[in-house]
Formats: C-alpha cells, structure tokens, sequence
C-alpha cells in the first residue's frame, strides 16, 4: 500500500537524523519543507521532500493539500483517560475558593473518582475512554500514554489496566500503559500510609508486572499525597520490575519529587509547577524528561512553571494534556499548543516541538513517532487551508485539523 500527498503548503517538524530530544535553544527551532510531498508506504514515512523532487511512480491512494500543511500527531505523554463520570460540582466548588487540597482531604477529588471506577464496569470504561480518544484524535493526537490511579484498590488497578490493554489492542493509536497504584490516599489508610504503599509494592506491582499490564510506574509525589521515601520505594520496587518511572511531581510544592525522578532515571517528571533553581539542576544532564501539564495550570488556575527558565537553562520542555476529570478534562493538544504560547509565552515552534519530538520521548516512542522522518510511522494530518504553522497556536479554539492519518491509513475527516 503507498499513499502519496501532494502540493502540500508546509511540511512541519521534518527531520533527516531524527533526534531524542529537543534542548534549551534549540526548542526555538523547528525544520520545514516548503511545497512539499510525503510518501507513506506499509504504513511507515518513506520519503518527503519538495514537489518539484517528487519521484516517479504510481501510487494507490493520492491527496491533494493544496493550501494545507502537515504535522506529525501530537504525543500526549500523560494522561488519566480511563475514568467515570465528570466531576463538574468540584469544579464549582473551586469556583467558590475551595483548593485542591482541601476538596481532596474531604474525600472529594481522586477518591470521588476511584468511588465511581470501582462501581464501573470494564466496558463501560473502555466505551467512554474511546469515546474521548476519538475526540482527541480527531484534535490530531496520535499517541496516547494512559494511566491508571483511579482504582485505590488492587483489584479496581487492574481493571483500570485491563481497560488500557484492550484501547492498546484495539485502537489505532500508539498507546502506552503506567501503573499509578499511589495516585491519592484511600481514607481507610489516612495516619498509617506506609501500609497503602506496601500494598502498592507487595501486590500492585507484582500483579501487573505478571500479566504485563503496565510499561511504566507513576507515583503523586506531592504535598498532602506521598513523600519522597514513599516514592523511593515504590519506584524501587518498580525498577525491579522493569517498570520505567514517570513522576507526577512539584504541583503543589517543592517536594522534593523532581530530585527523586532524576535519582531514579525516570522517563519524565510532569507538573513542575515548583520549580527552582536547585530542581533545574538536578534536571540538567539528565534522562528525565520534564513535562509541563498547560491544562491542570489553566483550569486550577494555579502559577505556572517556571518553563523559560528550563529553557534558558537548556534544558528540554515537553507538553500534555493530562486529560482527566479533576484538573484537566480535555485532552485538546491544540489548545496545549495555544496555552503554552499565552501562558508560558512560548514560541510556536517551541510549543510544536513540546507537544511532538519531546513528548514522543517522554513516552517512549520518539524512535517510532513526534517528527516526520523516513522510517517512522505515518502518523500525521493534514490541516484546513491555514495561512502559517503560527496560526495553529494563535486560532485558538478552533480545530484547524482536516484529515488526520495513523500508520498511513485515513482515519479521522473533519470535512
Ligand atoms: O495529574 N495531580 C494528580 N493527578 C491528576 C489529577 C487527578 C484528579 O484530580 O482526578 C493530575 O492533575
Ligand atoms: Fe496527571
């Protein structure tokens, strides 16, 4: 099978060396082919470059992008996608002054949606996690990582996991599955967590590690959730596993989470909201991917990190949508591009290189996905006729995505 798209306007985040990552002052830099063309065959990039280069051939499917651009999907590196219900009563608690702490501490927040997964059933999840995954990819994301941590209990994380083994198995997307057995503190074990941790360690995890359930390991390392030493041990005992790390860390104070991630070669720490100097250091050198959730930021209207000081420092940014039903209920990586312009006045090229070759890599997949280069899946779409790569940050709330294409094949038309 060999598609070809012609004429297109602007081919975006082109590369002939793929790289891991993006840094510092060169996130400010992306590569593009004017006039383009993209060969996709079996599935894979096979060739690109400009039209008047275009080889000689025959092909079985053709599109024309006279006007439009393409970009590699969007790799949305965290997420809590398998949930029940919506949380919107919070939301207006928030409204009215209530933090998110203090939601939690009176059994709302996380709990009030691990309440709602106990009760739900594998298909009722899995229908509503793929209802929000087609939403989302047609918004042009093409890889997902989904986590689970809205169980509490073993039983209720594995059903979590089981949910994301079969979105792997059955959707077009690139997905990739995280244990977060230590999202929140059920209220039986409040004054004795260490035992909610041991539960995590002696059963969690080994349970998912033998039915293969889980490609990585997530812990809250935060104020008011689970501390460092907590988060040493379950991250050790992860490793023991082959389970890589990747941090929720520093949303709510310096807690001390980033520190951990680097100590233990986490693929990513997100949140990032507390960051200072001491944590940049530690990020510096590193594998440690720091990841910045826009969406959490916007909607708990909380400060943000600290993102062109990283940059500054050299360190890489990736971006996310976090989309779950507390503090992100979207999962809208246009609107992550939009955000990160406005709110951590990024450039669009710095935002596209965030939400595409460094979020690939805070997934895992970047050898696969998060630029086009010959050899990578096809995963791309063409947009709407659209002036400049800029305007896709700058319209935002609009969806200025057309066709979106996984492993070469057409599957989303927003005609
Ligand atoms: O990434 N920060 C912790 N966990 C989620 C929120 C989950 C929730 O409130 O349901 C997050 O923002
Ligand atoms: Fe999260």
């Amino acid at each position: 099978m060999k598609t070809l798209i012609r004429n297109i306007k602007e081919l975006v985040q082109v590369e002939h060396t793929p790289r891991t990552m993006v840094k510092g002052a060169e996130m400010a830099r992306i590569d593009t082919i004017k006039n383009a063309y993209l060969i996709v065959e079996d599935g894979k990039i096979s060739s690109f470059g400009e039209m008047k280069d275009l080889p000689e051939g025959t092909y079985d499917k053709e599109y024309d992008a006279t006007g439009r651009m393409v970009f590699p999907t969007f790799c949305d590196s965290h997420t809590h996608l398998v949930y029940a219900g919506s949380r919107e009563i919070e939301y207006c608690d928030k409204i009215r002054g209530l933090s998110y702490e203090e939601i939690a501490k009176r059994g709302g927040g996380i709990l009030n949606s691990a309440k709602r997964v106990q009760e739900a059933s594998e298909q009722q999840l899995y229908d509503d996690a793929m209802q929000r995954l087609d939403e989302m990819t047609a918004y042009g994301t093409g890889a997902v990582e989904i986590k689970s941590g809205y169980g509490m209990t073993t039983e209720a994380e594995m059903k979590m996991l089981r949910v994301i083994r079969r979105i792997k198995e059955t959707s077009p997307l690139t997905i990739k599955s995280t244990l977060l057995g230590a999202h929140g503190i059920p209220m039986e074990y409040r004054g004795r967590q260490e035992a909610f941790v041991d539960l995590v360690i002696n059963e969690m995890i080994p349970q998912a590690a033998a039915e293969g359930l889980a490609d990585f390991i997530d812990v809250f390392c935060d104020q008011g959730f689970f501390n460092v030493e907590d988060t040493d041990r379950m991250l050790e005992a992860g490793a023991k596993y082959g389970l890589r790390a990747k941090i929720h860390a520093n949303e709510l104070a310096y807690s001390g989470g980033i520190q951990c991630a680097v100590r233990h070669n986490a693929l990513s720490c997100d949140h990032l909201e507390y960051t200072g100097d001491a944590e940049i250091e530690a990020l510096r050198g590193s594998a440690t991917m720091p990841t910045v959730l826009p969406g959490a930021a916007f909607f708990l209207n909380m400060v943000h990190a600290p993102v062109r000081k990283m940059m500054d420092a050299g360190l890489p940014v990736a971006m996310a949508s976090d989309c779950n039903p507390g503090s992100s209920p979207s999962g809208n990586m246009q609107l992550i591009l939009s955000m990160a312009c406005v709110n951590y006045r990024m450039l669009p090229e710095e935002a596209i290189n965030a939400t595409t070759i460094n979020s690939a890599y805070a997934m895992d997949v970047v050898d696969q996905l998060g630029s086009i280069a010959v050899g990578k899946k096809a995963n791309f779409f063409i947009t709407k006729p659209i002036p400049t790569y800029e305007f896709m940050p700058y319209a935002y709330g609009s969806n200025k995505v057309e066709k979106v294409f996984l492993n070469g094949e057409l599957v989303v038309c927003n005609e």
